[in-house]
């Protein structure tokens, strides 16, 4: 590819705003920080350089420029990431992206013809009482183009005759989870088809709509395409409008979560009635660090929040509440009360803990001291979990005044139990490994390579010094960027590691130099001090060299002379 045009993309592309559309990042001091999407992060450990037009975690050492970026966090090919990029800013490489060939393809091209024949079904005449039902449940016609939704046949194997027609094999149709031996999974119900992350389908729920004795909903079981746990409902409808709003909505129910989208709620997903997966808080971290819960207002659905709640919070998301009065569902809530109701508890959303602490007092009985200090004990718990100090204060200063309890006795107590977290958390730091410690040598290596690439006239000083780089991949490289200056007269690390990527070498080490982070402004001497380093080191080597060779030597007067080249070396680098 044109090293030039892909030099000219990445210069034209600014990595913060770049990534700001993946993750939201936040600037503290010259750089931008977020949570990392390439391993599990819980602070935001991945920092972005406006500077230096790169990225790197200091956590699992993930780092690079905006292509490596979008390379790894869409799994695509470097080729890809460049065209991805460019199509971003509206420069086109020419470069048609083979269509990547998925080995499990074949499933999502069942999922798609299945997907058409139901919502063909619906339309026919076999669908009338079905249309009827979600009539009378109001999700009207643009709702149910918007949401594919389906109907599934009362035959036993409308969908497998179908199939075979096309010429799918028999073992094929059973692994996509569809077809059961000769007959269908699905038959008679409500189709509400389920999407992947691309929003690729991948799977489906069933809704019985007639008759309240067979299993309300029927669930895709897992196959090759469809992890129950990694898939969240209307994610990849959700995602832009959840980056934009800054929050995103979760729903236990996927009916309440089309509801919301009629009423232009449009950052809502769906967890369909299980707990949250590590998995899916991870793919929430990409789109926002704030959650509203808004579960069913029942029992369950309280206690489903709390679950919740605790899960995103361990995963140090900002976690909201949306509570629902009347045991009932967001479904049943904005048909009963309206679009603007619901719209005005959104605006006021209960912080997590305030939540968690109204369900602790519900029942206590305050004139019992056993139930009331059992209480404050509980509260205090709450709030000692709670990060920001003045939340606390506020949170400490309401219990203080609900149970007249004096404020000073509270806050003793909540201090004691916060120094015991820092207690338990220090000594969770201490099992974590230790960084491997580089060997001086290469450190220094590492240091003058990346000055090379990031201060002006340090290719020159090193090529000058004539200084050998005594470690294979370093000299490599060392040549490398030499080379590319000499061609292209400047260089800079974001363009340098594309050029890099293309030759498919040095990735390791590229990144732990690109980790660095040094200042650039050094002098001269500086730069001539780790040349002198290096060249230390190479004399050393070879007075060891030299000194294993006169254990060898039998002859005499050759180890003479080898012992006064040893003299010589050692006299020349103790002058320097
Ligand atoms: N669910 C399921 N199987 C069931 C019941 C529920 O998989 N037998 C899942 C569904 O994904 C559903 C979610 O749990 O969306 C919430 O369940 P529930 O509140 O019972 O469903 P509603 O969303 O209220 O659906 P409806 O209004 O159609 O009853
Ligand atoms: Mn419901």
């Amino acid at each position: 590819m044109d090293q030039e045009l892909i030099n000219k993309i990445r210069e034209n592309t600014d990595i913060v705003e770049f990534i700001s559309k993946y993750i939201p990042l936040v600037k503290k001091g010259k750089n931008y920080f977020g949570l990392c999407p390439f391993h599990n992060d819980n602070n935001p450990s991945l920092s972005v350089s406006r500077e230096k037009q790169i990225y790197k975690c200091f956590v699992c050492g993930e780092a690079g420029n905006v292509f490596n970026f979008i390379q790894k966090y869409e799994n695509v090919s470097y080729k890809e990431a460049i065209k991805i990029v460019g199509d971003s800013i509206g420069i086109s490489i020419g470069y048609d992206i083979k269509k990547v060939v998925d080995k499990n393809q074949i499933y999502y091209d069942i999922y798609d013809i299945a997907n058409k024949f139901y919502q063909n079904n619906l339309f026919s005449s076999e669908g009338l009482e079905a249309r009827n039902y979600l009539e009378k449940r109001k999700l009207d016609l643009e709702t149910i183009k918007e949401f594919q939704i389906g109907l599934s046949l009362d035959k036993k194997d409308s969908l497998y005759n179908l199939l075979v027609k096309k010429g799918y094999d028999i073992e094929i149709l059973e692994k996509s989870g569809l077809i059961n031996f000769d007959h269908d999974i699905y038959t008679n119900r409500i189709i509400f088809p389920l999407f992947n992350q691309n929003g690729k389908i991948n799977g489906f729920s069933g809704r019985i709509y007639h008759g309240e004795n067979t299993n309300k909903y029927l669930n895709t079981r897992e196959t090759a395409i469809f992890k129950k746990g990694e898939n969240l409902f209307n994610y990849d409808r959700a995602k832009e409008e959840a980056r934009k709003k800054k929050y995103v909505i979760i729903m236990e129910g996927f009916m309440a979560c089309i509801r919301a989208y009629t009423i232009g709620i449009k950052n809502c997903i769906a967890t369909m009635g299980t707990a949250l997966t590590i998995d899916q808080v991870n793919l929430i971290k990409r789109l926002t660090n704030t959650v509203y819960l808004c579960f069913d207002g029942d029992n369950a659905g309280i206690n489903a929040t709390l679950n919740n709640g605790k899960i995103l919070l361990e995963n140090n998301l900002k976690v909201k509440v949306i509570s629902l009065t009347d045991n009932l569902d967001p479904d049943d809530f904005i048909i009963k009360y309206g679009k603007d109701k619901f719209y005005s508890l959104l605006e006021n959303p209960l912080n997590y803990e305030d939540f968690k602490i109204r369900r602790l007092k519900n029942g206590v009985n305050f004139h019992s001291s056993e139930e009331l200090s059992n209480y404050i004990n509980l509260v205090l718990k709450e709030i000692s979990q709670v990060k920001d100090a003045i939340k606390r204060e506020i949170m400490l200063k309401n219990l203080a005044e609900e149970t007249n309890v004096w404020y000073n006795t509270l806050e003793k107590k909540l201090n004691e139990l916060l120094s015991e977290k820092k207690l338990v958390s220090s000594n969770k730091n201490i099992l974590l490994p230790k960084k491997e410690k580089k060997d001086k040598y290469e450190r220094t290596l590492q240091i003058l390579i990346y000055y090379m690439l990031t201060r002006k006239g340090t290719i020159t000083l090193v090529e000058n010094s004539n200084v050998y780089f005594p470690i294979d991949s370093y000299r490599q490289l060392f040549l490398e960027i030499s080379d590319y200056y000499n061609k292209y007269g400047s260089i800079s690390i974001a363009d340098f590691s594309t050029y890099l990527e293309e030759k498919g070498e040095f990735k390791d080490i590229f990144k732990e130099i690109i980790s660095l982070d040094l200042d650039n402004n050094v002098s001269n001497d500086i730069i001539l001090d780790y040349l002198k380093v290096i060249d230390n080191y190479n004399v050393s080597l070879e007075i060891k060299r030299l000194e294993n060779l006169i254990m060898n030597e039998v002859d005499p007067l050759e180890q003479a002379k080898i012992s006064n080249q040893i003299w010589k070396l050692k006299m020349g680098s103790e002058k320097s």
